[in-house]
């Protein structure tokens, strides 16, 4: 008697173990990527062995789960032949899903920062019955909206600070401080996330800058979880005031244009003239050198006495040569 009930107990065993293992398989992607306001699939296909000829499925339960034991929250039924409790926003991904469709993955169609996390699959057939477990993450690019100075307007040789505005992004990522070298600044930069009601986070940094060590601009990057660039923003600083630009202001490069061949040429027509001069000059001293020799009372010219001499000292230099 006792021995029959055992042998009947394993008899069943292996049949349950042999429906279960040996006709209905789910298979499932174990990990899925869903991008925020995108649609979303959860990739789920049932397989039949070989002696399996027309397998019907009767029941599907996609559940929610909020912890690895419990229920958890259906969001997509299936059971006597009509759709089960669906929720908004959650479908089959073939079109007109029905129970000869082997392929049972589930379609998030907006998805949402709360979808992520690990849903359970279930399917009953008229073959056998199998579940899994699969995850969704959820990815949201990050952009930055602004990046200001405080004071607005930066004093030379003053402390100041930049702000890096980065919003919209998920899961939470880091902001990057750059000079125009590359040189990361992130060290002298306090980063703050807050997390809004739709789960995306929103990134604030500030970078302190001391008065009189600043480059020509800086760089404020985002970083995604793993370490992706998904945007930049460049922050130009205010020129420092150079020691020339006292004089011309803004354009003094325009005004030098004009002025330095006014330059060049004006002292070229004041040397001409200075040589024009000592020419001259160099002239009259030599007529005045040759002069005493013929007539002792010029020795010593006024400038009116010179023009008169110059004129009598013609004949003079015609016998001379
Ligand atoms: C299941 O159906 C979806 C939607 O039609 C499709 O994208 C996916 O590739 C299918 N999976 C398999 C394994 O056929
Ligand atoms: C981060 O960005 C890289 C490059 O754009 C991308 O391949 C990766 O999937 C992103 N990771 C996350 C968690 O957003």
């Amino acid at each position: 008697m006792a021995s029959s009930g055992i042998l009947v107990f394993i008899f069943t065993v292996l049949c349950i173990c042999a429906v279960k293992s040996g006709f209905v398989k789910l298979e499932c992607k174990t990990e899925n990527v869903g991008h925020y306001g995108q649609q979303s699939l959860l990739e789920c296909v049932v397989k039949t062995s070989s002696d399996v000829t027309d397998p019907n499925i009767r029941m599907v339960a996609w559940k929610k789960l909020t912890s690895p034991e419990d229920e958890g929250d259906l969001v997509l039924g299936f059971k006597r032949g009509k759709l089960d409790q669906p929720k908004r926003g959650y479908r089959f991904a073939e079109p007109s899903w029905n129970g000869k469709n082997m392929n049972v993955s589930l379609l998030i169609t907006n998805t949402a920062v709360a979808d992520e996390g690990d849903y359970k699959c279930i399917v009953i057939t008229d073959s056998g019955d199998d579940n899994m477990v699969t995850t969704l993450k959820v990815q949201a690019k990050y952009s930055i909206s602004t990046v200001h100075s405080i004071p607005k307007k930066i004093v030379p040789n003053t402390d100041s600070t930049l702000v890096c505005e980065s919003h919209g992004g998920y899961p939470q990522g880091t902001i990057r401080w750059l000079d125009e070298e590359e040189h990361e600044w992130t060290k002298s930069s306090e980063m703050e996330a807050k997390q809004s009601d739709d789960g995306l986070f929103q990134l604030t940094s500030r970078l302190s800058l001391l008065g009189g060590s600043t480059f020509s601009k800086y760089i404020c990057a985002v970083l995604n979880a793993s370490g992706g660039k998904e945007d930049e923003k460049t922050f130009e600083m205010p020129a420092p005031p150079s020691s020339q630009g006292g004089i011309f202001g803004p354009g003094s490069s325009e005004t030098s244009k004009v002025v330095a061949p006014l330059v060049v040429i004006g002292s070229l027509i004041i040397g001409l003239l200075l040589l024009l001069l000592y020419k001259r000059r160099s002239q009259k001293a030599r007529r005045n050198s040759t002069a005493p020799l013929m007539d002792r009372r010029d020795a010593a010219p006024t400038d009116v006495e010179e023009g008169y001499n110059s004129h009598e000292d013609e004949p003079i230099n015609k016998d001379q040569s």
